[in-house]
């Protein structure tokens, strides 16, 4: 390579652009090659040369940072970097790194601005709040958060201090103990940004707003926790004394400024805390405690043990969990469901939607709020459309109340809803999704009817959760067009779509579909056809296990908290009543007539639906209702063996019993080719059952556990209880080569 060549490179290569205009230097970061903006030690060590540059040059008085990303600020540090820790110290290093690149940002004898547009996330907030002033842009891709805990870490480049100083500790730590981000309109009002302005005059604001901080018109003087209250030529006494008007800013401050009010702040923060976390997540506890020591004993105090904290979180158990859910989401997100990554899918410009119950009504709710594309919902007759059309709207609704969408919003999107009791509609769908009740008959006559009216070229596709592909596209006249979209229930609110091909399924009918998961805010797994194709299929032991349990004269009470207590969002039998005993018994059967004794369920089900109970949906199952759930309905022991009188159970064991079920149930699926990989094993699990996220899925407790460990457990409970814990024939392998899942 040539000087001029390699000069030539090396300027390409560079992360920044420096532009200078009436004094002030606009420094925009766009990482060549990369979708986003993200932080790194290379950005870190480049922004320390611009600035000395800046720094020197008497001719530049302030200076504004902005992005050359269409709708990216700077997502947050590089997530790859985490993985290369080696040591905590190390982590701990690379933190305090960050933390001075901040330190020498936030005390630049020039005034700095930044120009946020895009997701202003993590590092990148940390970079923003060591600038002078801030100034975001209206849009909607704009938000603002510190995301660390979602990944078992915290803020280690100064966001942990910085955050508290500018908001007040509530505001703070509501950020930064769940990760939230927040739109501009709810940062300009906590004071997160000094001003909010349309994108297309964004960089233009931050100009002027820099002159003018030079020039000393503009001085921000910001009231903790009340924003920025003052903008240059004595505009903002008015709004001091609104924002001190309130009283609860002012029970709020008065609360951490002083020591016992600070005490009991953080005493029920913790609480609240431990309650959601029950002691599994370590991050959000380290957060609190490294934003006390900084309000307590300053900056310097706090910063320590901020990078001290992100250092040994790192290299956590925990964290290496969730960032490897993080990679795994982020990989599936680029692949079309197929084993060639050169099929595309297909345009789809409207979905028609049969069954507007339960899930054909969320189906057509994320496709009208999600994807923004025409839906046409069938039923059965007019009542019944009406009230499909009525549940999407109340799906609208609850956004409306959140303030999440203004109810013109609601209109448009509205708009994009259909309703009718015929097939007038759905001709010119290029996808059909059926949500009818679970019976293959139905479904199949379904099938028929409807490829009487669309196009040829239409996917038909099934949200069963449990016949299988291959049995309802036997009714097909096309059956490469059939294949199974599997949601879940609340369609609004699950992130997973479990998509299940059969072996005919062309590739373009299944990227087609993965593409629409995605637009309709799904992550989107792809399976292959067997009965329960994967998600179904391991639950059903699990909820066996916990039915067995139950026989054996377990406590319903102590069984969820069991399960809790690993981790699981919510106890077996609370889902059970959740998902309606009915609808579990009816699948229960389909499990065991396909897979024999090993999938056999404990005989009181039926006995339970014969009395009526159908779980929370009948207001009797397990646990008392009305409208909330209560505690458990004693007289429901009357149906059990055992009757009154519970034997205590191990609790510890009975976790292990129901877990070792599913694990075990889902490597029988990768063994059988049902899984294509243990990674989508692991996201179905977390995302479509609940699996605790912390322990990365069935495929990393088991590889986190050992193979022959979990073989060993699962042969001493085969000596108990017998067939229903045979170990899967690759666990088997896996435990003799003393191999992993995970490559
Ligand atoms: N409920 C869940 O948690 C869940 C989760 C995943 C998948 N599923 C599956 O989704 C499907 C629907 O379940 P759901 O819970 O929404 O049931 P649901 O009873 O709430 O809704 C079914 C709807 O289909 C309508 N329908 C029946 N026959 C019809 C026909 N011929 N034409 C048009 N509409 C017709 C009914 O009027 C009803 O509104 C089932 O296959 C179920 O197994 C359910």
């Amino acid at each position: 390579m040539t000087a001029m060549t390699k000069k030539a490179e090396e300027a390409k290569k560079s992360c920044f652009t420096l532009t200078v205009e009436d004094s002030v230097a606009v420094l925009s970061l766009d990482i060549p090659d990369e979708p986003v903006n993200t932080l790194s030690p290379a950005v870190g060590a480049e922004l320390e040369e611009a600035l000395r540059k800046i720094e020197q040059d008497a001719a530049v008085k302030a200076v504004v940072f902005s992005s050359g990303k269409k709708d990216n600020f700077v997502a947050g540090a590089k997530i790859d970097l985490i993985s290369t820790f080696r040591t905590a110290e190390e982590a701990t290093e690379g933190s305090r790194k960050a933390q001075e690149g901040f330190d020498h940002l936030e005390a630049f004898p020039k005034p700095v601005v930044a120009a946020i547009h895009g997701a202003c996330l993590g590092g990148g907030l940390e970079w923003a709040l060591a600038c002078t002033y801030r100034i975001a842009s209206d849009s909607p891709k704009t938000s603002l958060g510190v995301p660390e805990v979602q990944l078992g870490l915290i803020p280690g480049a100064g966001g942990t201090q910085r955050l508290p100083k500018l908001l007040g500790a509530q505001a703070a730590l509501d950020l930064i103990l769940t990760g939230k981000a927040l739109k501009p309109k709810k940062a300009l009002k906590l004071g997160l940004v000094d001003e909010v302005v349309p994108k297309p005059i964004l960089v233009e604001v931050a100009k002027r707003r820099a002159a003018e901080l030079a020039a000393r018109t503009l001085r921000p003087e910001r009231a903790r926790g009340l924003g920025l209250r003052s903008v240059g030529k004595g505009k903002g006494l008015g709004e001091i004394l609104k924002g001190l008007a309130n009283k609860e800013t002012w029970a709020e401050l008065a609360l951490e400024d002083n020591p016992i009010g600070r005490k009991i702040l953080f005493d029920q923060a913790r609480k609240q805390l431990l309650k959601k976390t029950r002691g599994k997540y370590p991050a959000p506890e380290r957060a609190l405690e490294v934003v006390k020591v900084g309000m307590e004993d300053g900056m310097r105090a706090g910063l320590a043990i901020e990078s001290k904290a992100f250092g040994e979180l790192a290299v956590s158990d925990v964290s290496k969990r969730l960032v490897e859910i993080f990679f795994a989401t982020t990989a599936l997100k680029k692949e079309n469901g197929t084993s060639d990554p050169k099929v595309k899918p297909r345009e789809v410009r409207k979905i028609g939607v049969l069954g507007g119950g339960l899930m054909g009504g969320g189906i057509a709710y994320v496709t009208a709020a999600q994807m923004g594309v025409p839906v046409r919902i069938k039923e059965k007759d007019d009542a019944s459309a009406a009230r499909a059309l009525k549940h999407v709207h109340g799906l609208f609704d609850e956004r409306v109340k959140r303030k999440s969408i203004t109810w013109r919003e609601r209109d448009a999107k509205m708009a994009l809803v259909t309703v009718g009791n015929d097939t007038s509609g759905f001709k010119g769908c290029e996808l059909v999704i059926e949500a009818v009740f679970e019976d293959l008959k139905l479904k199949q006559n379904i099938i028929r009817d409807i490829e009487k009216v669309v196009r040829q070229d239409c996917i038909f596709a099934s949200n069963t959760s449990s016949l299988p592909i291959t049995r309802l596209a036997e009714a097909s006249s096309r059956p490469e067009t059939v294949i199974g979209m599997h949601y879940f229930s609340p369609v609004n609110k699950m992130p997973l779509l479990e998509i299940i091909r059969h072996k005919g399924t062309a590739d373009w009918v299944t990227a087609t579909c993965v593409e629409v998961g995605r637009k309709q805010g799904k992550t989107v797994i792809v399976v292959n056809d067997g009965v329960g194709f994967y998600t179904s299929r391991i639950l059903a032991p699990y909820m066996n296990e916990a039915g067995h349990l139950l026989a054996e004269g377990a406590d319903i009470a102590e069984l969820d908290r069991a399960l809790v207590d690993f981790g699981f969002p919510v106890g077996p039998i609370t889902l059970l009543d959740e998902v309606g005993i009915d609808v579990a018994a009816k699948v229960g059967k389909i499990m065991h007539e396909a897979f024999g004794e090993r999938l056999s369920g404990p005989d009181h089900v039926e006995k339970l639906v014969a009395d009526g109970r159908l779980g929370r949906k009948s207001k009797k199952g397990f646990y008392s209702y009305d409208g909330k759930k209560k505690g458990v309905d004693e007289s429901v022991y009357a149906l059990l063996p055992h009757g009154k009188d519970r034997v205590k159970l191990d609790r510890q064991e009975m976790a292990e019993r129901c877990v070792i079920q599913f694990v075990n149930e889902a490597i029988r699926c990768l063994g059988e080719g049902v899984l294509r990989s243990p990674r989508d094993g692991d996201i179905g699990a977390v995302f479509g059952l609940g699996f605790p996220p912390f322990l990365g899925g069935p495929f990393r407790y088991a590889d986190a556990l050992g193979a022959a460990k979990l073989l060993e457990r699962a042969e001493h409970f085969q000596k108990k209880h017998g067939k229903r814990f045979e170990s899967p024939p690759l666990l088997v392998e896996v435990a003799k080569a003393g191999k992993r899942f995970h490559a």
